[in-house]
């Protein structure tokens, strides 16, 4: 972990700005709320320090953390940050929109692919630490962080760090129960919690905008690495209520319709009134 130094905060914001503008639009139905801006300004600095010269898998990244990270070390904001970073998503958008704006600004350390955790995960190039933040298993007792977890822990073989970003609340049980069964699964896997650092950003989430995400992060057991397997998920236990209640999953892949300025109105969002013509 790299010592903290003051950054510029001003073109910390910028910085972070330029990511938003790129981003697509959420879409609830598969659990995509972004984190606010000035918690991804912090977040994505943490992820720097926390993943310098490292290999960093994210197993999904609607928020666009990954970017940041890389972004903040490409403007001289920071001066580290991840050696490479490989986005797994299933929404094409979100893999589209990484590309560009790596290719844009050339963030070379900086991929993104198509990918469904559902799926077993492909034999890749072992990473040396994960980050998720996945759907937050209010209604099935934290399956689908789990689900998301065990990708993330066969992107790094068993062996490294993972940061999981959920839910923490003082006032409700369920991110609770959620917390205390996925610390029971990194247990069961081979790895142990390492740090938690409670209740820290914040989502535009309009039905819950007190809700807050921790980040907990985990560590493998020395001695305790398993060899790689990765297997589909077809359990149904592990499907149902996947994306909220009765919510269980249907689609591999959210697919691109055209290339899209996201920072842009959309054509179909307005209409032009002519001034009138003089005659
Ligand atoms: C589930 S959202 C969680 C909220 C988070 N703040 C965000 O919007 O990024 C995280 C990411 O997981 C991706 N995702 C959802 N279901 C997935 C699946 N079955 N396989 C791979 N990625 C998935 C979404 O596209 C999104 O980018």
């Amino acid at each position: 972990m790299v010592p903290k130094k003051q950054i510029d905060l001003k073109m910390a914001v910028n910085a972070i700005s330029d990511v938003i503008q790129n981003r697509p639009r959420p879409l609830r139905d598969f659990d995509q709320i972004y984190m606010k801006a000035g918690d991804m300004v912090m977040q994505s600095e943490y992820v720097a320090s926390w993943a310098d010269g490292k290999r960093l898998a994210f197993i999904g990244d609607g928020d666009s953390i990954s970017v940041c990270a890389a972004y903040l070390r490409q403007r001289e904001i920071v001066d580290y940050g991840p050696s490479k970073i490989m986005v797994f998503d299933f929404d094409e958008r979100i893999v589209q929109a990484i590309k560009r704006f790596a290719d844009k600004e050339r963030l070379d350390h900086l991929d993104a692919t198509l990918y469904n955790v559902l799926d077993a995960f492909p034999d890749v190039s072992r990473y040396d630490c994960f980050y998720t933040n996945p759907p937050w298993g209010a209604y099935n007792n934290g399956e689908s962080v789990n689900v998301f977890t065990q990708r993330g822990m066969e992107a790094i073989g068993y062996e490294g760090e993972g940061l999981i970003v959920i839910a923490d609340d003082e006032d409700l049980d369920w991110p609770k129960q959620v917390l205390g069964s996925v610390q029971n699964y990194a247990s069961h896997s081979g790895f142990y919690v390492s740090r938690m650092a409670p209740r820290l950003h914040l989502y535009h989430l309009d039905d819950a905008p007190e809700l807050r995400s921790c980040n907990l992060t985990i560590s493998s057991i020395p001695g305790a690495a398993k060899s790689f397997t990765s297997e589909p998920i077809t359990s149904p236990e592990r499907l149902e209520n996947f994306y909220g209640r009765s919510r269980a999953p249907r689609v591999r892949y959210v697919r691109e319709r055209k290339r899209l300025d996201y920072g842009m109105a959309h054509e179909d969002e307005y209409e032009l009134e002519l001034l009138e013509e003089k005659h």
